[in-house]
């Protein structure tokens, strides 16, 4: 870290964005496998929300690597930069008074089988055409004690406006 900074405060609070906005920041972070559902989410999320009159906004791991995050790959070094960074953005945006929706891999335990292959990665690099693909040839740790996990339920996996309704009734009940 450089020396000689100082930390400057924000003239208005964050008591006060809260009123203006009607809604308290917060960050909810979506980790899982690449193909896992967590973009249809975070979308259906933030719609439901909507609806609800809450202002959300996405930060999607894709997106994001094609601007703030487009100088960093798949190895481990880069996957821990890319969350650090985000969860930064992240903590801004919900300081901001935003509900931030992070919809990353995230997929190492310490800094937070393949079943669905929407865009055919799985297939690329099960063939060793992609490498260092998460949950083939590079590690997905599970998170130990998420605050919500989205089962399936009877075998069945419940519809993405299910999902969103189950975040926010925890949202609502955490204020
Ligand atoms: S991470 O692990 O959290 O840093 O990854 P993230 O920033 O969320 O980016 C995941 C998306 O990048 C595409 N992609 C890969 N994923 C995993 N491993 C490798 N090697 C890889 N190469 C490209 C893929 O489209 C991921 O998107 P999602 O939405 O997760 O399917």
């Amino acid at each position: 870290m450089s020396t000689n900074i100082f930390w400057q405060e924000s003239p208005i609070g964050k008591t006060e964005r809260q009123k203006l906005l009607n809604q308290k920041g917060c960050v909810v972070w979506i980790t899982g496998l690449s193909g896992s559902g967590k973009s249809t989410l975070a979308c259906s999320l933030s719609r439901e929300l909507y609806t609800r009159g809450k202002l959300s906004y996405i930060l999607d791991g894709d997106n994001l690597r094609h601007g703030l995050n487009k100088d960093l790959g798949f190895k481990a070094e880069d996957r821990v930069e890319n969350i650090r960074r985000v969860g930064e953005v992240a903590k801004l945006f919900a300081d901001a008074g935003l509900i931030c929706i992070a919809s990353l891999i995230s997929p190492y335990r310490k800094d937070r089988d393949a079943s669905r292959d929407p865009k055919g990665l799985y297939k690329l690099a099960r063939a060793g055409k992609i490498k260092g693909f998460t949950g083939i040839d590079d590690p997905y740790e599970s998170p130990l004690n998420c605050e919500i996990e989205l089962k399936e339920k009877e075998g069945e996996c419940p519809s993405p406006v299910a999902m969103a309704e189950e975040v926010i009734a925890y949202l609502e009940d955490k204020g």
